[in-house]
């Protein structure tokens, strides 16, 4: 399987815990080409008053990043975004573009601190949609308080979120709780992404085939296509991604 989309990565060189290194980058996009991902996101941590990259410096980075990706073939497409640690003026920064959407759609890239309660998370998901954003939330599985009581996940993808895993999760690289979790979400059709989330070339690079290979066999190719595909792309577009199929 090839031709996927990868919508969380951080492979912009020396702005956060991700890539280190312009060299770096070009092994992970390497990496990810042969991974079969054929386009992505590259998401870099934003996070009020602690991580907040100039939207210049960004752009920079971004192009030297979308030259190296074409030098390894020329239909290989980098788009830009970031991915948003949740904070009280988030909706603020992204109307000021000091924050970054996803490819400058309305959907956009949401991380918490583990320890989050159920209740902010979702009073923080309500504040970004009463401002006109369409939210992912980022490594659904990382989460305790849905770990715990997986009816909330649910309860998120009624009131509009939508979820994303990391590849790296559903193969079980993350340990087995967080393994059997993941899929059980899977197999309820509660996910709407799987993406890499890939912070360098070795420990945590951009795989993608292992898990897709599992989603096919599991569940066909259809389900596999629009968890790694299809859904990635109407993002990209600014288009509904439906919540429930
Ligand atoms: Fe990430």
């Amino acid at each position: 399987m090839e031709g996927f989309i990868d919508i969380h990565s951080h492979i912009l060189p020396g702005i956060d815990d991700g890539s280190d290194s312009l060299e770096t980058t070009i092994e992970m996009l390497q990496i990810a080409w042969e991974e079969g991902i054929r386009t992505m996101i590259a998401t870099p941590h934003y996070r009020e008053g602690r991580l907040e990259t100039p939207t210049e410096h960004l752009l920079e980075l971004y192009r030297q990043v979308v030259a190296e990706a074409q030098k390894i073939d020329s239909s290989f497409q980098i788009y830009l975004g970031n991915e948003l640690y949740s904070s009280y003026n988030l909706a603020e920064h992204l109307d000021a573009e000091r924050a970054h959407s996803l490819n400058g759609t309305r959907y956009i890239l949401v991380e918490f601190s583990p320890s989050k309660t159920y209740s902010e998370m979702r009073m923080a998901f309500r504040s970004l949609q009463m401002s006109g954003y369409r939210p992912i939330l980022a490594h659904a599985e990382r989460y305790e308080c849905l770990v715990e009581e997986s009816s909330r996940v649910t309860e998120l993808i009624n009131s509009g979120i939508y979820i994303q895993l990391n590849t790296s999760s559903i193969t079980g690289d993350n340990g087995f709780r967080t393994r059997m979790f993941a899929r059980n979400l899977l197999k309820h059709e509660e996910v709407h992404f799987v993406a890499t989330d890939a912070h360098n070339s070795d420990s945590r690079s951009p795989r993608f085939q292992k898990c897709m290979a599992y989603i096919e066999k599991k569940y066909g190719s259809k389900y596999a296509d629009r968890l790694g595909r299809e859904n990635a792309l109407r993002v990209l577009k600014d288009a509904p991604v439906k919540s429930w199929w």
